[in-house]
């Protein structure tokens, strides 16, 4: 069936069933509530026994045959923090890294792993599909979500929002709007213009929404412009509900439903109630939200509505019809996370010593806890891996994140890997906790190896783009006795790099999931040739960008903060472009064992702009190449856009031929009376179109002219 005909069937059979049920019944949908938790261990009554535990639960109405709800986190595999003791699960590398594959086709596998997986468990919504821009490389969670461009962002959420589905179980999108800091977002007022913001964060959401059809968005935790996310009228009502014509449910974050009249601003459902109870004493859902349906407040239909979508969403993706769970291959699945972290690995610096030469008979590793494992993010997305955790280092930290504040590894470790690699090097290990001692094991090897690690996640913003614990220090100890060092990073954001001049290699290995020690090793080694290209641009340093100071920083949980997001629609590299500024990695960058060549670039111009061009690999090692394509002018306007991408793997000398067709809105400026509803105007005039390597090397650049045109919503 396809999607528009199974869309009709579950709106006629929403409203059929929604129009049997009791109020009761109505109202008992509007509600989930968290599980138990080992912190927390007593199971709310209205779970009922046998049910796993997990991030929310709603009660079904057996008599019409509606399910109920079982909600799982998240995007990262079906995570698990302390809710179901001994339950592990695949677990993947951060969505940054899924990001840096610029692999749609590799979204869509990580996506039906997580379906699987989470259908195997009982789970029929999986609360995935984060796709806040990465705004600010600050931010403790955009090691959960994608990157810092809509196009990019929306193309890989939707293809694993799609796969999840397409498993029988409801994905959300989320966190609806500009959750994009972590600093006391319960109060967080994040500012932006109307219009800018349709041109980046709301155009992600609109593209993944179009192309995957979510069942739930979830909405954020912060204001945007005054209003809490979850109780925004003119975002849900307006841009959500009216302009895209959204027909699934719109649930809140957990804790984020202050009040029952958000429910008039168009929240479908209160989620992880009891959070609210902690955060604004009361359910904002349960008993206020009954008194304003007696008192007239809430309308009879706006009820119906409510319930309608939630049921709209079950049907149509089929949670109330599910037969025998698919088995799951947990081997193959295991391969899935292998090859998300293999090409989400960056390649940033290879002077020379990368791959390993095969005559580096003395090897030192250094620090990263690598004997150990990989270190992953951490929060509500933070899932066990088969075997468990390598280990895991309470941090804790104020605020409710604090307790689930933890320093995981993943054991997949990159020193025992690294050995079975290379048989015929000596490979010795230093913790990496005192410059000094590190020096003395560098002096005496051939190469050096240093892991650098930070511990980043939900609830926290980082304090700034420095490493902890004196790792810093440590590479330029080691760098300053041997030249020839190679960095590792494992980190979900960018990092200064104060010792970059002085070491030969760099890799961004972002938390690399549960065999990410493989993979890295893999790339050391040369066995697997990089192809990552990042998908947030690493600054020199604060100051280059938008916000050197970020509001409310280390301010005690519960001040109020405000963000401007004064940069508006420009994001990461459409920003450093329009400041004239150079990073010091640019979004799109990374380095391969071989090299690639482009030609043959042919633009044409219609309702949109379509480029065609050839791509060689003209090295001598076969690897995959990500070319971009970029607007970088509008009718005399200069502008950046990344237009479309593909990864191509080529043979050495094979060449390929590649169209790209750009979405209209990233050529075009969104304006409206009030800025958020309205439409979209490409400028007449000559645009430029360039293929890059990343968003500030350019290989070729065609001008094309543009009639001027207006369109859409
Ligand atoms: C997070 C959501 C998550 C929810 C349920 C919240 O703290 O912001 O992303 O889905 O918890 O665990």
């Amino acid at each position: 069936m396809d999607a528009v005909v199974a869309g009709s069937s579950a709106d006629a059979r929403a409203r059929q069933t929604e129009q049997q049920m009791t109020d009761d019944e109505r109202f008992s949908l509007l509600i989930s509530v968290m599980g138990a938790l080992p912190l927390n261990p007593v199971r709310d009554e209205r779970i009922p026994e046998g049910t796993p535990m997990s991030a929310g639960y709603t009660p079904g109405v057996p008599r019409l045959g509606i399910p109920a709800l079982l909600m799982s986190d998240a995007s990262l595999g079906i995570a698990n923090p302390g809710y179901r003791p001994g339950d592990t699960a695949t677990a993947l590398p951060a969505g940054i890294a899924l990001g840096a594959s610029f692999n749609p086709a590799l979204a869509w596998e990580a996506g039906r792993m997580v379906g699987r997986e989470a259908r195997s468990r009982g789970f029929n919504v999986q609360l995935a599909g984060g796709i806040n821009l990465a705004r600010d490389p600050r931010n403790g969670r955009n090691f959960e979500y994608i990157s810092e461009d809509p196009l990019l962002s929306a193309v890989l959420v939707a293809e694993s929002i799609d796969a999840i589905q397409g498993e029988g179980v409801i994905s959300t999108i989320k966190h609806y709007s500009l959750n994009c800091n972590e600093t006391n977002r319960h109060w967080l007022d994040a500012i932006i213009d109307p219009a800018a913001h349709r041109e980046s964060d709301l155009l992600a959401f609109q593209i993944a929404i179009e192309r995957a059809q979510p069942g739930a968005v979830m909405a954020a935790y912060n204001k945007i412009n005054g209003d809490y996310a979850g109780g925004n009228d003119a975002l849900i009502n307006g841009v959500l509900k009216r302009a895209w014509r959204y027909p699934g449910w719109v649930m809140s974050d957990w804790g984020a439903t202050p009040s029952w009249d958000f429910a008039l601003k168009g929240l479908d459902q209160e989620s992880g109630a009891q959070v609210d109870m902690m955060m604004w004493h009361k359910e904002s859902f349960g008993e206020p939200l009954r008194g304003a349906y007696l008192e007239g407040k809430l309308p009879r239909e706006r009820l119906s509505d409510m319930v309608r979508r939630i049921l709209r969403s079950m049907f149509a993706v089929g949670i109330d019809r599910w037969g025998h769970a698919p088995a799951v291959d947990m081997e193959q699945h295991r391969e899935v996370a292998l090859e998300a972290a293999r090409q989400g690995i960056v390649l940033l610096k290879k002077d020379g010593i990368l791959p390993l030469a095969e005559t580096a008979a003395r090897i030192a590793v250094i620090g990263g806890l690598a004997q150990l494992g990989v270190p992953a993010g951490t929060g509500s997305s933070a899932v066990v891996p088969p075997g468990g955790y390598a280990a895991v280092v309470p941090i804790c930290g104020p605020g409710v994140m604090g307790s689930a504040r933890n320093l995981y590894l993943m054991p997949s470790s990159p020193l025992v890997e690294l050995k079975e690699l290379l048989p015929g090097a000596r490979l010795e290990f230093d913790p990496g906790m005192c410059p000094g001692e590190s020096e003395l094991l560098a002096r005496r090897c051939d190469v050096v190896i240093v892991f650098a690690i930070r511990v980043e996640g939900e609830g926290f913003d980082l304090p700034d783009l420095s490493l902890p614990w004196g790792q810093d220090a440590v590479i330029e100890a080691v760098a300053s006795a041997n030249p020839h060092t190679i960095v590792v990073l494992e980190t979900g954001n960018p990092v200064a790099m104060p010792w970059r001049d002085r070491v030969k290699g760099i890799v961004e290995a972002w938390y690399p999931g549960q065999a990410g020690g493989q993979a890295i090793a893999e790339v050391l080694s040369g066995r697997v040739n990089p192809s990552g290209r990042l998908p947030i641009t690493f600054p020199a340093d604060l100051a280059q960008t938008p916000r050197p100071e970020l509001p409310g920083l280390g301010t005690p949980w519960g001040t109020p903060a405000t963000i401007p997001y004064d940069e508006g629609a420009e994001v990461g590299y459409r920003w450093f472009a329009s400041e004239r500024l150079t990073p010091r990695y640019a979004f799109g960058y990374g380095l391969s064992y071989t090299s690639f060549s482009y030609s043959d670039l042919e633009v044409r111009a219609g309702e949109t702009i379509t480029a065609s061009f050839k791509v060689t690999n003209t090295g001598s090692h076969p690897g995959a190449d990500v070319p971009q394509l970029y607007l970088t002018g509008a009718g005399g306007e200069q502008r950046l856009r990344l237009l479309g991408f593909e990864r191509v793997e080529l043979q050495p000398g094979e060449s390929h031929r590649l169209t790209i067709t750009a979405d209209p809105r990233l050529l075009a400026r969104f304006s409206g009376p009030d800025g958020i509803l309205g439409s979209w105007s490409i400028a007449d005039g000559i645009h430029r179109v360039a293929l890059g390597r990343s968003a500030s090397d350019f290989a070729l650049a065609v001008d094309v002219p543009v009639k001027a045109r207006r369109f859409g919503s």
